[in-house]
């Protein structure tokens, strides 16, 4: 088999990387572009081009700067866009309230919620072990095609993570702590590695769709899965029979790539301000990339707990590309089988290094 190479697909990241940066810009000056904290959905305000000012005007308090209107507050403008016009919108205040007060509320409880969960789960449960103990043969379970598509996606979505915490809460949770002179340039940074992030993310997402979306497609075993919990909240050995996905991951898989892909959608959609829809759009859209964030956040949060510390054996899957013939039989039964028959178990004490598939 030809050695993969990823490092061939590092210019193809780093071009498309690029052309995200230009897309912002592109956008201001594009044909629907307004000025940020213009109102996209501000009605035009007829008879105002080439008005020269009144020689009634005489001093800024003869102007009639604000006219309540529909509960916005509006002025007179000569400027060609009459979405300026608009200095306070209602809609306006209510996403405020949501990005200020909500969104801060919900993602905390979400996020801390989950790590709190996650805690005391793995105080009463601890880490699911492999009961029978190791066989020390070794089952294949993701080449490195599969690792590749992985850990690109895991850690475009980690930078993803920490740079959108940072935007999010930095302004209540950082800057008591290190300063405005300190976090303006930190929220500079998670700005950008947001924005550059998104490129492996996406990539990555796309990647694993093809590869693994055979092997999720739901079966009436799921059903039998989902009844026992997959066996997790069990101390003893109950291990429901799944194939090479059980119920749990195919519906983290799912959630990945679908949540994954609404919030690519999203993103890249508030990277291109009030080009594809007005003001009104534009909160609706960040209302559901944040919320969406927080949600796939804490699914995350899980998955690394039970992919690392919470069960012995999985990290092996992802991190070298094989698991214990026993972790295999206790998790995946159906899959086991399916590779004892086609004869890919492989023997030896010496687990097999990454790179040698
Ligand atoms: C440090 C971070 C992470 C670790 C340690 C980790 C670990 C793992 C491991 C061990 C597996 C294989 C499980 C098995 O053999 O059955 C796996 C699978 C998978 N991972 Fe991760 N992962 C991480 C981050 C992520 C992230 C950020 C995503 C998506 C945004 C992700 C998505 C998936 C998916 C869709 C699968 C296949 C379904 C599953 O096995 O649950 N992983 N991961």
């Amino acid at each position: 088999m030809t050695p993969f190479a990823p490092a061939r697909l590092l210019p193809l990241v780093l071009l498309l990387t690029a052309l995200l940066f230009a897309l912002p810009a592109a956008a201001q000056s594009g044909p629907g572009a307004v000025a940020p904290g213009g109102g996209g959905g501000a009605p035009a305000q007829p008879g105002l081009e080439g008005q020269t000012p009144s020689p009634d005007v005489r001093s800024p308090a003869d102007v009639p700067l604000y006219i309540p209107h529909d509960g916005r507050v509006q002025g007179r403008i000569s400027i060609p866009d009459p979405a300026l016009a608009t200095l306070i919108q209602p809609g306006g205040r209510d996403w405020r309230g949501f990005r200020m007060d909500w969104l801060q509320w919900i993602g905390g409880v979400v996020i801390l919620g989950a790590l709190a969960a996650l805690a005391v789960f793995y105080f009463w449960r601890g880490p699911i072990t492999i009961e029978r103990g190791r066989a020390r043969r070794w089952v294949p379970r993701f080449n490195s095609i599969d690792r590749f598509a992985h850990w690109t996606t895991a850690l475009g979505f980690i930078a993803l993570m920490l740079s959108g915490l940072v935007l999010t809460f930095g302004r209540f949770v950082l800057i008591p702590i290190m300063g405005h002179g300190s976090f303006a340039p930190l929220a500079d940074w998670s700005k950008y590695l947001h924005m550059a992030s998104s490129v492996p993310f996406v990539l990555g997402l796309l990647l694993m769709l093809g590869l693994w979306i055979r092997d999720n497609i739901p079966t009436r075993a799921d059903l039998i899965w989902l009844r026992q919990a997959g066996g997790l909240f069990s101390r003893h050995s109950v291990h429901p029979e799944s194939g090479r996905f059980n119920a749990g991951q195919k519906g983290l898989f799912w959630l990945v790539v679908l949540g994954g892909l609404a919030m690519a959608l999203t993103g890249y959609l508030l990277m291109t301000p009030f080009y594809y829809t007005g003001i009104a759009g534009m909160q609706i859209i960040h209302i559901i990339h944040a919320l969406l964030a927080m949600v796939l956040t804490a699914v995350i949060f899980g998955h690394i707990y039970i992919g690392t510390v919470g069960m012995e054996g999985a990290f092996d899957a992802m991190g070298r590309g094989v698991v214990d013939e026993n972790w295999a039989i206790e998790h995946h039964k159906g899959w086991y089988d399916e590779q004892c028959r086609a004869g890919r178990i492989i023997p030896g004490d010496r687990m097999p290094q990454a790179g040698d598939d």
